[in-house]
């Protein structure tokens, strides 16, 4: 009696005549509240419109007046960022919070993994092994983006797009001539003559930048565990993107997605 109870008020539908014997009640309740709801979206609907709209026209207006941010100037003082653009992309584009602030760990796991179509497992396994570098739940807690730049945790010298920690502190922000230099080694050639960069582009881009990072510094390490990591990552890019030197470009200066 209470599952009927329950589904009839839930889905505000004629029960069937089985039913209404045994839960009139119920039915007249359903009746008179479909009533009430009619009643109050009639009266509300033209006044939450025309709210929507001017609230819209006015942001319409606020954009003719308002200068716009440039491209690689999205992010403003307070906010935080992390030495993975495509992480920094998604708050840069607010699916995560702007701020890059307080975010759980367990709901950017869905977050990215929608955005990406990055697998589960990974994404997962990722975002776990934050949490536990930062000694955090994953399942309670929240980080900020910058916070996943621990080095050597997940953070490592001689990144692709980022010059090693002991120069640069902040790893929030790509290194622009690194950037350039790494899409200007693409040799490959897709669909409609597009540049894409390759496997091979990539194996020999972070062998230079190990050496170079090597010798940039002398706290420099690495490990197999690292390097690891720099080709999934390196890899996962090239799949994600196609490998498509036009999409990449946005992604890794700007850490926005591209308008393809
Ligand atoms: C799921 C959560 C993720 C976390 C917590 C995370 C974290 C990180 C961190 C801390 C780094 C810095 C490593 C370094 O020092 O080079 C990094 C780099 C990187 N991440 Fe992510 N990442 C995530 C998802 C992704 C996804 C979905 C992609 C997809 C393409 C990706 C691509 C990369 C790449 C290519 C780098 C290397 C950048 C470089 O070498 O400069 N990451 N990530």
């Amino acid at each position: 009696m209470q599952s009927l109870k329950w589904r009839a008020c839930m889905q505000m539908e004629p029960l069937t005549n089985d039913q209404l014997p045994i839960i009139p009640d119920v039915h007249e309740q359903c009746i008179c509240r479909k009533g009430t709801l009619g009643l109050i979206q009639k009266l509300t609907k033209p006044f939450i419109y025309l709210s929507v709209m001017t609230c819209d026209f006015n942001l319409f207006l606020a954009n003719l007046i308002l200068l716009a941010h440039p491209p690689n100037k999205v992010i403003a003082a307070g906010e935080t960022r992390s030495a993975c653009h495509v992480l920094n992309a998604v708050a840069n584009h607010g699916i995560l919070p702007h701020d890059g602030k307080n975010i759980t760990f367990w709901a950017s796991n869905t977050t990215v993994r929608q955005t990406f179509n990055f697998a589960p497992s990974l994404c997962f396994f990722v975002l776990k092994f934050s949490a536990d570098f930062l000694g955090r739940s994953y399942w309670v807690d929240k980080f900020d983006l910058e916070e996943l730049s621990k080095y050597n945790a997940i953070e490592h010298d001689a990144s692709l797009t980022r010059r090693n920690a002991a120069l640069i502190p902040d790893q929030g922000r790509p290194d622009l001539a690194l950037v350039q230099e790494l899409l200007s080694v693409a040799t490959g050639k897709g669909k409609g003559g597009k540049v894409l960069l390759t496997k091979e582009n990539l194996s020999k881009q972070l062998a230079k930048r190990r050496g170079e990072a090597r010798a940039e510094t002398p706290e420099y390490s690495e490990s197999l565990f690292h390097n690891m990591f720099g080709s999934a990552d390196s890899s996962m890019s090239l799949t994600i993107f196609g490998s498509r030197v036009d999409d990449l470009r946005p992604m890794l200066t700007e850490e926005r997605f591209s308008g393809n």
